[in-house]
């Protein structure tokens, strides 16, 4: 199984990767393998451009750089999405990046990580219809992490969270290891789904 952790953040000095690396060792401690981070910051997008909308372009020829990124998502079986919340929605460099997929995930499930003062709810919640429309399976348990992680590191750069807060019973860690196990679930069933057709 290949899980994608997308990282949906490109600045510089941005908090989402350390969100991501938290994500991918929580998925190794709890013994859930194939998980790999993909960075959009590694792909340099430019901004979409192209003259028909990518689903209903069977002649389609995507920019390099859309190449590289359409032919990395097409390897997973499923997705982590982890987005910071930008005026209330994701940033424009996720939005961006997913408005170049045609069919890549579909039938795919995806599981969203938020962080955020409210926990990037809001962005979440927009992600969330973004991705039903590029035909994935949204799973219904989300991670939201509550706090500015740039002013107060309760994950630090490497991905370790606090231990306190590890520790908490209803948590953030109890729900992303919910979520993790939800995600391997379904893109387990997916996957044998789609071999049949
Ligand atoms: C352009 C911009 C808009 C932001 N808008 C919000 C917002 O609406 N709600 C919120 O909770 N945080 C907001 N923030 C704070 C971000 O959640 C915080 O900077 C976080 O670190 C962003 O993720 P990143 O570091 O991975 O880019 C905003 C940050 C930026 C740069």
């Amino acid at each position: 199984m290949k899980i994608q952790i997308i990282i949906g953040s490109t600045r510089p000095g941005r908090v989402s990767d350390r969100v991501g690396k938290w994500v991918e060792k929580a998925a190794a401690e709890n013994k859930l393998e194939g998980f790999e981070i993909v960075d959009l910051s590694d792909y340099d997008l430019p901004l979409f451009d192209e003259a028909i909308s990518p689903k209903y372009n069977p002649n389609r020829t995507p920019n390099d750089n859309a190449k590289k990124w359409l032919d990395k998502l097409s390897e997973a079986d499923a997705y982590v999405f982890v987005t910071p919340e930008y005026n209330h929605s994701i940033s424009g460099a996720l939005k961006n990046a997913l408005d170049y997929i045609d069919y890549q995930l579909t039938r795919k499930p995806a599981a969203v990580v938020s962080h955020g003062s409210v926990g990037g709810a809001r962005a979440a919640e927009h992600l969330k219809a973004i991705l039903l429309e590029v035909g994935t399976v949204v799973i219904p348990p989300a991670v939201a992490f509550v706090g500015m992680l740039a002013m107060n590191p309760t994950i630090e750069e490497n991905g370790d969270i606090q231990q306190d807060v590890k520790d908490q019973p209803y948590g953030p860690q109890t729900a992303l290891v919910n979520a993790l196990n939800e995600l391997v679930w379904y893109a387990e069933a997916l996957k044998t789904a789609r071999s049949k057709n």
